[in-house]
């Protein structure tokens, strides 16, 4: 068992020295952290940096996302792979254009109403363009915690963790606080033997890429981004695998509002 001082102290220290410089961070741009956190949300930090300059190169701001075409989006966002996030944003982009004067705002409740943003997204919001106190987990901090105050334990639930984030947040600065536990974290998910989240009780490991559905749908999905419109049969010619598992991915990604199909032809 740590004493929450020594915890904050190491947390810092380590920070201090190794701490990430990352693009997201130079900002309070709650338009910015907003696009970050998305791109962030199932993606590494790594492969997320040059996507979220391009991307904001390309839409500096959220009045520029939400008057976007859907096809421009989705081509910004080729390559980091769980398009529906794109979607997602570009319509959260629109409703605070439209119903809130093209200011995100910073109340909770709000936040999570607009599609993508979950618990863990609107308090990273409030925390990092707002500094607000909140107290939230991602699978970083979580490692954090679990590897310094349940080091004897498994199943451990994140409704015990939340607790002990509560107690250690640093409410004069709760954007260099989490910063620093995620920095944290990422060190011990890369240095630490056994994952420490691997104790979780929320631990889900990571599916298989190579053959998964999910492949096949950015496959898809790239092909008809480039060629603008194409047949079902030329859909089948150019990947790999049966045509009724490539016809029913496509019918779901017509269905999800990522392309049209009518009949034989699908297009954006
Ligand atoms: N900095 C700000 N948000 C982050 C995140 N979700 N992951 C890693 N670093 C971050």
């Amino acid at each position: 068992m740590q004493d929450a001082g020594s915890f904050k102290r190491k947390i810092r220290t380590f920070y201090r020295s190794q701490g990430r410089d990352l693009p997201w961070r130079r900002t309070r741009d709650p338009y910015r952290i907003l696009v970050s956190e998305i791109m962030l949300q199932q993606t590494q930090v790594d492969r997320v940096k040059s996507f979220y300059e391009n991307f904001i190169k390309r839409f500096p701001d959220i009045k520029s996302l939400a008057h976007a075409k859907k096809s421009d989006v989705l081509r910004a966002w080729q390559g980091l792979g769980y398009n529906r996030r794109a979607l997602s944003l570009r319509e959260t982009a629109r409703i605070v254009t439209e119903e809130y004067g093209g200011a995100l705002p910073r109340e909770r409740e709000t936040l999570e109403s607009f599609p993508g943003i979950g618990p863990y997204t609107a308090g990273a919001i409030r925390a990092f363009a707002f500094g607000e106190p909140e107290v939230f987990i991602e699978t970083n901090i979580r490692r954090v915690f679990i590897h310094f105050f349940f080091s004897r334990r498994d199943e451990v639930g994140d409704h015990e963790i939340l607790p002990l984030v509560e107690k250690t947040l640093d409410r004069k600065d709760p954007r260099a606080w989490y910063f620093a536990l995620m920095d944290y974290g990422a060190m011990l998910g890369v240095a630490a033997e056994i994952n420490p989240n691997r104790r979780s009780a929320h631990y889900v490991r990571q599916s298989k890429f190579i053959g998964s559905d999910r492949e096949i749908r950015g496959k898809i999905l790239r092909l008809v981004l480039a060629r603008k419109k194409m047949t079902m049969d030329e859909l089948v010619d150019a990947i790999p695998q049966p045509k009724d598992r490539i016809m029913k991915i496509t019918v779901a990604l017509s269905r999800e509002g990522f392309l049209k199909k009518r009949s034989n032809m699908i297009s954006l």
